[in-house]
């Protein structure tokens, strides 16, 4: 059996279309979208990341305000303008890019941003709100994952999900996503005992550990949905994910590829969530 691969650049250009036509809607209405992107230091990856955001953001209709500091900038510099784009009415969201230099206390950082503009769901008040399955925004890349199974029509209810890694931006969130959407959710990280008896029941599988083709074919149930949410890079210069796609592209039944899956989602979702932000200011 061959896999259907999930193309998660077609999936972004529609949903982006819709995004770009709310934003053009709302700037009509005098509220034009507006994304501020802080980004702290050099950091290679995160200055591409926040690169792409930017620019995504300007092909949607999109207002950004990109905001650079050094890399050994004091805390309450970076604080102090967290107050002034909280207090700002023309900005919708506002994103830290992590990882931040070891002076700074990322949780008190997360939760200097309003929650009304964490547009990328990291605060502690919207983390708190999806555990309880309460309207919140939501971060998006395991949002983004979401929004694929249903495009994919990939049913949650009552399917074993086995969710590899434990971090606050995908995998408890993924974890969280899953349970809420009513699958039998299993979380594994670098401590779990024994991953293959895990990985070989799992219905769908979410590979988020951050090791180049860490997941291969024979960890993965015929027919499973397979999502990698990695991008690493390697020693050639090229992107590759946490699962090794050729030898488990004939195993699965859907599989997400690397680069052109969930990358381009994760913008896709910062985009909608500022849009939604900037929606809410114009009521
Ligand atoms: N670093 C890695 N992923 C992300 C993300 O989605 N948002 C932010 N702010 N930082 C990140």
């Amino acid at each position: 059996m061959t896999a259907r691969i999930i193309d998660g650049n077609a999936l972004s250009a529609r949903v982006r279309g819709e995004i770009a036509e709310r934003a053009a809607a709302l700037t009509a209405r005098g509220v034009q979208p507006c994304l501020a992107v802080i980004l702290v230091g050099e950091n290679p990856a995160s200055a591409v990341y926040v690169r792409n955001k930017v620019s995504a953001c300007e092909k949607a209709g999109i207002r950004s305000l990109r905001l650079d500091y050094a890399a050994d900038v004091a805390p309450a510099e970076v604080m102090a303008k967290l107050a002034e784009l909280n207090a700002d009415p023309a900005v919708h969201g506002i994103l830290v890019q992590l990882p931040l230099p070891p002076q700074f206390d990322e949780a008190a950082v997360l939760e200097a941003i309003s929650v009304t503009k964490d547009v990328d769901g990291f605060h502690a008040e919207n983390v708190g709100r999806l555990s309880q399955n309460q309207e919140a925004f939501l971060p998006c890349t395991p949002h983004g994952v979401m929004k694929m199974f249903e495009a994919e029509g990939v049913t949650l209810a009552g399917a074993e999900a086995v969710v590899i890694g434990r971090s606050n931006i995908v995998g408890k969130p993924m974890a969280m996503l899953l349970t809420n959407a009513g699958a039998t959710v299993t979380v594994c990280h670098s401590k779990t005992r024994d991953l293959l008896f895990h990985t070989r029941r799992a219905d769908i599988l979410v590979a988020a550990i951050g090791k180049p083709r860490f997941v291969t074919g024979d960890m993965i149930k015929p027919g499973a949905t397979v999502i990698d949410v990695g991008i690493n890079r390697l020693p050639d210069g090229k992107l590759c994910g946490d699962v090794d796609f050729e030898s488990s592209k004939d195993v699965a039944g859907l599989i997400t590829p690397v680069p052109g899956g969930v990358g381009p989602m994760t913008i896709t979702m910062l985009l909608e969530n500022t849009v939604i932000s900037a929606d809410r200011a114009a009521r």
